[in-house]
């Protein structure tokens, strides 16, 4: 796949939450990404790994605030959330080894990255979304 500098990367509106503390946070991450895209944008070389660093780290936060959200929800499928949080961690800490392999991040990195966010986002935390609005908790 190519990129080029007007590629940015969009959440579809369908990953709206519908919990601002969730919601904020899934876009700062998806903005963090696209100000990464921008910076590869304007150079030559690769960008400087310590950038994946602090968007797995935000990644890593956001995950641990979300699942404090679901055990305060009473989310029956708590286990099985951290477990798909933990997947896409250990998923990012390989794509950082690979990254530091060759040398820095590349776009296609930044897009791997963009996957593991709607990961999250589209593939798992609808799930909580459901729950909510089932128990009334969410409208
Ligand atoms: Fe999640
Ligand atoms: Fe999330």
């Amino acid at each position: 796949m190519e990129f080029t500098a007007m590629s940015v990367f969009k959440l579809p509106a369908a990953a709206e939450f519908g919990l601002d503390a969730i919601d904020t946070e899934h876009r700062e991450i998806a903005d963090s990404i696209n100000a990464c895209v921008e910076m590869a944008a304007k150079v030559t070389t690769r960008l400087d790994l310590m950038l994946f660093h602090d968007l797995r780290q935000k990644m890593a936060d956001h995950f641990l605030h979300e699942e404090t959200i679901m055990q305060q929800a009473g989310f029956p499928w708590l286990s099985e959330h951290q477990a798909h949080h933990q997947k896409i961690l250990v998923r990012l800490a390989a794509l950082v080894t690979q990254c530091g392999d060759k040398g820095g991040i590349e776009l296609v990195d930044l897009a791997a990255m963009f996957e593991s966010l709607i990961d999250d986002v589209l593939r798992a935390d609808l799930a909580f979304k459901t729950f909510l609005y089932e128990k009334n908790l969410l409208r």
